[in-house]
């Protein structure tokens, strides 16, 4: 039996990652999940999990924690999730997204290096150190090329600083300590339990209630859009196959621009809830509102970068992943989601699926270490 750390996991990626290994390994793997329940970590997306898996809040920059949980776990990998994930939130206030981004991140590695050390840079067979990083690295594409692994890095926000400064970090110690890592840096992610302030979900949001739907700019910066269960897949491949210390892009040479999203889910929208009376129950509007006379050109990102466009040529040729879910099937499978779990969306917009904690905590169903 593999046991996994995986930090950030009540957050949206790292939930659906941890939905992915129940359903792929069982009993086999062991999960241990550590989110300190920012903002964006709702325990409740994990709701089904919490028999399967041992979830304990905390703070990823918490030494005596970490070295607690390696002291009462034989740890075999660490999958770091747990970030300050939203650039508009980085531009806002960048100093938190530096804590817990870069200090977070060198404390997960010193803790583990110490756990894992068995003699001169020699460590336990087996253990790995996974940092899931981003194609914002690599900084910003004009109309042409992709960002392959040698593209120099060139962040331009502060959250794709603080995510090149904690991949640095996981080199340093790659390369200083011949620490047992990998980095994999991913394109935009969609899916079920994606927090309602990005893109995608915020538009299927607003639709549902009527209101304006935000582009900023000109509406033609360009995302290269990942079905979240694909990345998924890549970081458990990663995790089984990857060369100790390599670097693995991960996207579905799926590129869009904003405007076009926005349109795409504007006609989905408008088809599913004027065919079936169990989506358009849930609308706070009429069918009718549904088109793009609810988009509104707002004032633009600053620093906004233009174009971002993985090759995951690597990833493919080394290590055969590839993407399961086509664009087109997995934008109707959000959407219908989204339609189907307003209690889940409500919740995490008022912010009462702080209380679903709590309420766990009392029912003493977690294992919390303070
Ligand atoms: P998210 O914001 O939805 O989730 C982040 C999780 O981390 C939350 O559960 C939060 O409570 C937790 N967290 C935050 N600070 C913490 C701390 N100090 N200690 C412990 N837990 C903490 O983010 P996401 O979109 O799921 O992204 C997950 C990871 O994937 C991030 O590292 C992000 O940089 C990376 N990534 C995201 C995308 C994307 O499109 N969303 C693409 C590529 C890479
Ligand atoms: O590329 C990977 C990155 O993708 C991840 O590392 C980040 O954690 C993740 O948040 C995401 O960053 P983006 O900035 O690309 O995602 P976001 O959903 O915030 O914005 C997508 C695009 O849509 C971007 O060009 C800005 C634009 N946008 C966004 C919002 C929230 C709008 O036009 N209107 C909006 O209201």
């Amino acid at each position: 039996m593999k046991t996994y750390l995986i930090t950030g996991g009540a957050g949206f990626i790292g939930a659906n990652f941890v939905k992915y290994l129940i359903k792929k390994y069982g009993l086999s793997a062991k999960i241990i999940v550590l989110d300190k329940l920012t903002y964006a970590g709702n325990l409740q997306t994990l709701e089904n999990e919490l028999d399967k898996i041992e979830f304990i809040k905390g703070d990823i920059c918490n030494r005596e924690l970490v070295e607690y949980i390696f002291t009462k776990n034989n740890i075999d990998y660490v999958i770091n999730f747990a970030a300050e994930s939203h650039v508009d939130r980085s531009i806002e206030s960048p100093e938190i997204f530096l804590k817990t981004n870069i200090l977070g991140t060198q404390n997960l590695l010193e803790v583990s290096k110490k756990a894992w050390l068995i003699g001169e840079d020699e460590y336990k067979v087996g253990v790995k150190y996974l940092q899931v990083s981003t194609d914002e690295v690599y900084g910003s594409l004009g109309d042409t090329g992709y960002f392959t692994e040698e593209t120099p890095l060139d962040p331009r926000s502060p959250y794709s600083a603080s995510k090149t400064s904690a991949d640095l970090i996981v080199k340093a110690y790659i390369d200083t300590y011949k620490f047992p890592a990998n980095i994999t840096r991913c394109s935009n992610n969609y899916g079920p339990y994606h927090f309602p302030e990005k893109l995608i979900p915020l538009i299927i949001k607003n639709i549902i209630e009527g209101k304006t739907l935000p582009v900023y700019g000109d509406g033609k910066n360009v995302r290269d859009w990942l079905y979240v269960e694909d990345h998924c897949k890549a970081i458990d491949i990663v995790i089984n196959k990857g060369t100790l210390g390599e670097i693995y892009n991960v996207g579905g040479h799926n590129e869009k621009q904003n405007i076009e999203i926005v349109k795409i889910i504007i006609d989905i929208m408008a088809e599913l809830t004027s065919k079936e009376i169990k989506y358009r129950e849930v609308l706070k509007t009429e069918v009718g509102n549904i088109n793009e006379n609810l988009i509104k050109y707002v004032k633009d990102r600053k620093g906004h970068d233009r174009r971002y466009a993985i090759d995951p040529s690597k990833i493919t040729s080394e290590l055969g992943w590839y993407p399961e879910t086509k664009f087109e099937d997995g934008i109707i499978k959000t959407i219908k989601w989204y339609l189907k779990n307003q209690q889940w969306v409500n919740g995490v917009t008022s912010g009462n699926y702080q209380q679903y904690y709590d309420k766990m905590y009392n029912e003493a169903r977690q294992n919390i270490i303070k």
